[in-house]
């Protein structure tokens, strides 16, 4: 442990130099440190804290990590409030500003500092002598929200002011997600089939403010201040360009957009060049903001009710939108993943007109409820596809049925399969489906698989695209004079072709079960089944409740197997392939159930006290019990612990045996 009066004097070093890096990082961009250095300095500093918590500070950066959660915020005052701006929506009402300031002031020609407006959350940040003391929203204007802890989580609030500075100095700002940030928090959501977040401020504000500091500490969130508050121990600058040169002395974060422009013409250029711009910047803008530059005409011009009459937002067309859901069509992927798109009575949005947009999974319809005719929320941003946010319910045309899911494939009308808790629906006709038919083919192909040496993606894309093959059967039926006729295709690489297919008709039913695409089903799986089945005909007849009794395989991998063997259309090509020729030599079957509990399954379900399930179903493994995953006639017994749901409700329905934790310790002689 350091020495208390040498542990002090290197937390400061610590401090400033995590500081002055995590400016140069966050703030600037221009990080002088690789990462590693930047952890090490920072555990350093914590292990140091916590061998002296005397020594913590409020501008510590190892405070930026979230503090525990409060029951509620605080509340706080402010002396000068937090105003709003008024708006301008077209040029006209430009102009009609432009003139009320020129009158206002007697001149011929106003500068403005052109801003692009932030759609965020606004925020003001109060620091005492050179520390970051209290964060609030904006609240009221006058009355804002304490949220201090959350805003020290926000890498970008500077926590200690550099150079030099006022005694007391209040900041405000706007914090918001960054695009990309936003993009990436409602792909998780989407994944997990869970609610998305409406548009990137919704996002911001709903992570500011969490009562739970931890949760703002892992949304990226970010920061550009634009103005000053309460002030003392300093004149206020004499232009607000000189007011955002002063944040940036002082190590905020201020936006590279800001220009000096001048009149309603230099105004409308800078609207519309940023407007031009405004798909490519990673955050979100709603428009932009015009402020007479020199403050002492802005304190001549004062204010109107709650806003100033020396600023304006020129607002953007809006990113988000109402229309109505004229129908929901799916698109079927190259791995043969159902996408549902919407098809909408045409809107405009942020300048383009829009008339189709994405839903992503079957899950999101339901999750929305959406119906055909239903109004619909609609948002562009970026580049990224239209998507379709949520529904207005309340204007639901009377008697509209909810949307009935496609079973089949629009494709090529296989069944669709979606196992329970996926979010995704696939079509199971992986063999066979046009849509999926590259990707089936260069899968089979593949070293690991059938190994066919030389079928490269360029050569499969031909034969397909000259409808040579349409199912890995066909491969099998081409001769050499087939391949010769292929654009770049000597004659000796021709014949190497043939012969390479020919020699991967002889394979093992491991690699061929690999080789037949079934989703989720990787070699590790394909040898798991070829060992416990021995062949194809008792897997291509097993239910999902046999298929579950195979080591690692649980329900959804079950499901995506049967549903795939049920498919018609897959076992014709399987069927054609073994008649083509393709063959492998027999398995062994690995007989797993020797023990005393042989033949016998079980269900787990419920909370167990003394084992976890996973030491559960071991232990009755090793004793050569199945563990299966649903109850149905053939289990044998079901464990129950605490908080069991529906399977017990099964067991007892079906007259199962159920064994509480110590029956089933008992029964494996523990
Ligand atoms: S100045 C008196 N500048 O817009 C001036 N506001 O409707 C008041 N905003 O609450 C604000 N970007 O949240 C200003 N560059 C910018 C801004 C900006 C976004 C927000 C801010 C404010 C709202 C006003």
């Amino acid at each position: 442990m350091t020495p208390p009066n040498k542990a002090a004097a290197r937390a400061a070093k610590l401090r400033d130099l995590i500081n002055h890096h995590s400016y140069l990082y966050y703030v600037l961009d221009r990080p002088e440190i690789p990462d590693v250095e930047f952890d090490r300095l920072l555990r350093e500093l914590q292990t140091i804290e916590a061998d002296h918590p005397a020594l913590i500070t409020p501008d510590s950066p190892t405070q930026r990590v979230g503090a525990a959660a409060v029951a509620a915020f605080g509340k706080v005052h402010r002396d000068i409030p937090m105003l709003s701006l008024a708006n301008a929506y077209d040029e006209a009402e430009l102009h009609a500003f432009d003139r009320r300031v020129r009158e206002g002031l007697g001149i011929e020609q106003v500068e403005y500092n052109a801003e692009p407006k932030l759609d965020g959350l606004a925020i003001s940040l109060i620091y005492r002598d050179g520390v970051f003391v209290q964060g609030a929203t904006r609240g009221d204007g006058v009355v804002g929200e304490d949220i201090t802890r959350n805003l020290r989580t926000v890498h970008q609030v500077p926590l200690r002011l550099r150079g030099s500075y006022p005694a007391l100095l209040e900041v405000r700002g706007e914090v918001y997600m960054p695009t990309a940030s936003f993009e990436a928090l409602n792909a998780e959501a989407l994944a997990r089939g869970e609610k998305l977040m409406a548009n990137p401020r919704n996002a911001a504000a709903g992570s500011v403010r969490q009562l739970d500091p931890r949760i703002t500490a892992v949304r990226r969130l970010e920061l550009f201040c634009y103005g000053l508050g309460s002030l003392e121990g300093m004149e206020h600058p004499a232009y607000q360009h000189e007011v955002l040169e002063r944040l940036r002395g002082w190590g905020f974060p201020v936006n590279g957009e800001q220009r000096l422009v001048v009149g309603a013409a230099g105004c409308q250029a800078y609207y519309e060049d940023i407007q031009s711009r405004r798909v490519r910047l990673d955050y979100e803008i709603d428009g932009v903001v015009f402020k007479v530059d020199a403050v002492a005409g802005q304190r001549e011009l004062g204010f109107v009710a709650r806003a100033p009459r020396w600023a304006v937002a020129y607002k953007f067309p809006p990113k988000e939108e109402l229309t109505v859901l004229k129908a929901i069509e799916f698109q079927v992927g190259r791995t043969g993943a159902l996408t549902p798109v919407a098809r909408l009575e045409p809107v405009r949005l942020a300048g383009v007109t829009v008339s189709n947009a994405t839903l992503h999974n079957v899950a999101q319809i339901e999750r929305l409820d959406l119906r055909v005719g239903d109004t619909v929320i609609v948002r562009r941003a970026g580049d990224v596809i239209p998507q379709v946010m949520g529904v207005i319910e309340s204007r639901r045309p009377k008697e509209v049925p909810p949307f009935d899911m496609p079973t089949l494939c629009p494709e090529c009308g296989s069944q669709v399969i979606r196992p329970e808790g996926e979010v995704i629906a696939h079509c199971s006709g992986g063999l066979y489906c046009p849509a999926q038919r590259k990707q089936a083919i260069r899968h089979f192909a593949s070293r690991r698989a059938m190994d066919i040496d030389g079928l490269g993606e360029k050569l499969i894309d031909q034969l397909i695209n000259r409808n040579l093959v349409s199912s890995p059967a066909d491969l099998y039926t081409l001769d050499e004079a087939t391949f010769a006729g292929l654009e770049r295709m000597a004659e000796r690489s021709a014949a190497k072709l043939h012969a390479a297919i020919a020699k991967s008709r002889e394979t093992t039913l491991a690699r061929f079960l690999y080789a037949l695409g079934i989703p989720e089903v990787g070699e590790a799986t394909a040898q798991q089944l070829a060992a416990s089945f021995g062949d194809l005909a008792p897997l291509i007849e097993a239910d999902e409740e046999r298929l579950q009794q195979v080591p690692d395989i649980g329900p959804i991998v079950a499901d995506n197997i049967a549903g795939f063997m049920r498919e018609p259309h897959n076992r014709k090509v399987i069927d054609e392939l073994r008649e083509r020729g393709v063959h492998w030599p027999a398995v062994e079957v690995v007989v797993v159930n020797e023990g005393a509990l042989a033949g016998k399954t079980f269900v787990l379900t419920g909370t167990l006290e003394t084992l976890t399930r996973d030491a559960a179903r071991e232990r009755l493994q090793a004793q050569g019990a199945k563990v299966a995953g649903s109850v149905s006639r053939k289990t044998d017994y079901v464990v129950a612990g605490a908080d069991a749901g529906s399977k017990l409700d099964k067991a007892q329905e079906l007259g199962v045996a159920v064994l509480d934790e110590k029956a089933l310790l008992d029964l494996l002689g523990a």
